[in-house]
This record gives structure tokens, C-alpha cells and sequence, in this order.
């Protein structure tokens, strides 16, 4: 059977990237991670990308007109790897309706909050800021909203005192390094019908 194929969407470092892709190198995800997609010339993602042989498609917002376009020609790609879910990781752009329409509930983003709180840049600042005691972890399908869309799974984190952003960050990156691999072998892989 054709595997299922990912692709991920990113813009920044790509801990969630290296991890999906090291799950699927040891065999814990059955399938593939067909292509990533990355809006940043300098993005580290990109060094990953490669070390694990992964097929990038990188773009410049600003050579195109609008969302629509480089949409569309994202959407090219897409169609040519044959990929069947959109992973975003750290993709830190809203998705417009050409690619919305063309993967209705095929689209899953991770954010470093407990959504509907603190959607947007910076969630582990805002929660900071706020000085909220619990904080965590949601993946949720993407619609057109900021961070909005459908939540999958979430799970939380106590903040502890005086703790800064540094310490915070890293224990949100260790659970979004178990959550977001847990999900994605649930919902693209093992519920995936041809
Ligand atoms: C992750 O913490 C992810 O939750 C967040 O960007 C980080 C990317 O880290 N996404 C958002 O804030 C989306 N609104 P990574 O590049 O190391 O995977």
C-alpha cells in the first residue's frame, strides 16, 4: 500500500521537524515525509531538511503578488509529491483558502499554548506576561482563523515560579516533541483510508 506522505511547513528551527522525521526514520511512523515547505532563505529547517534527505520547496513571500499566488504555486508541489497531509511546525503564516480548499481537514498545527488562550506570536511570552500558572501544548486542525480551527489534543504545563522563558520553552518543546508525532500516527496514519 502507498504510504501516506507528509508535508511540513516551517519557518524557524525545526525541532518538530527533526523529531517527526527521526520517528519516521525508526519506524514509528508509517509514513513519509515527502516535502518541506519553508517561507525563510535562512531558515535553519533547512540544513535538517537536508540532512535527512527531504525534498524542500523554499519561497519568498514578497516576489509574489499575495497569499493566493505563491498558494497556488505551493499547491503545485504539493500535487506533484502526491501529499496527502499538511504539517505545520513552526509555520508562522495564516493559510489562505487555495490551500485550505484543496486539503479540507487534512491540515494540523501545532502552537505552544492552551488554545483559545494566547493565539499568535510569541505564546510563551503572552502566557509569561500574563502570568498564568498553567500553560501546555494544542494540535488542532487549521481553518482560516489565527490558531483557531478544531482542537485535536492539548495538554498542559504548570508554570513553575519565577521560571523564565528559556526553561518554560524547552519543557513546551519536550511535550510538543511527544504530542505531535502521537497525533499525527493517530489521525494521518493509522485512521488513513485510500
Ligand atoms: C513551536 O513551539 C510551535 O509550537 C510554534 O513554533 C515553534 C516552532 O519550533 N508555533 C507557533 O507558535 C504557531 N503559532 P521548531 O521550529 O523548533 O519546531
Amino acid at each position: 500500500m502507498k504510504k501516506v506522505k507528509l508535508a511540513v511547513f516551517a519557518s524557524g528551527t525545526g525541532s518538530n521537524f527533526v523529531t517527526i522525521a527521526k520517528e519516521v526514520a525508526a519506524g514509528n511512523l508509517d509514513c513519509e515525509i515527502s516535502l518541506l515547505v519553508c517561507d525563510k532563505q535562512d531558515a535553519k529547517v533547512l540544513e535538517k531538511a537536508k540532512t535527512f534527505g527531504v525534498s524542500t520547496f523554499v519561497f519568498n513571500p514578497k516576489d509574489y503578488t499575495g497569499k493566493a499566488e505563491f498558494e497556488q504555486e505551493i499547491l503545485v508541489k504539493l500535487q506533484e509529491f502526491e501529499i496527502d497531509w499538511l504539517i505545520l511546525a513552526g509555520y508562522m503564516r495564516l493559510i489562505g483558502q487555495t490551500l485550505l480548499a484543496a486539503y479540507p481537514s487534512r491540515i494540523v498545527n501545532i502552537h505552544p499554548s492552551l488554545l483559545p488562550a494566547f493565539p499568535g506570536k510569541d505564546a510563551i511570552g503572552q502566557a509569561l506576561a500574563y502570568g498564568v500558572k498553567i500553560t501546555g501544548v494544542t494540535v488542532h486542525f487549521v481553518d482560516e482563523g489565527m490558531d483557531t480551527g478544531q482542537i485535536i489534543d492539548q495538554e498542559q504545563i504548570r508554570i513553575n515560579d519565577g521560571e523564565d522563558r528559556e526553561s518554560l520553552q524547552r519543557r513546551i518543546q519536550e511535550i510538543e516533541h511527544r504530542l505531535f508525532p502521537e497525533v499525527i500516527r493517530n489521525l494521518c496514519v493509522k485512521q488513513y483510508v485510500r
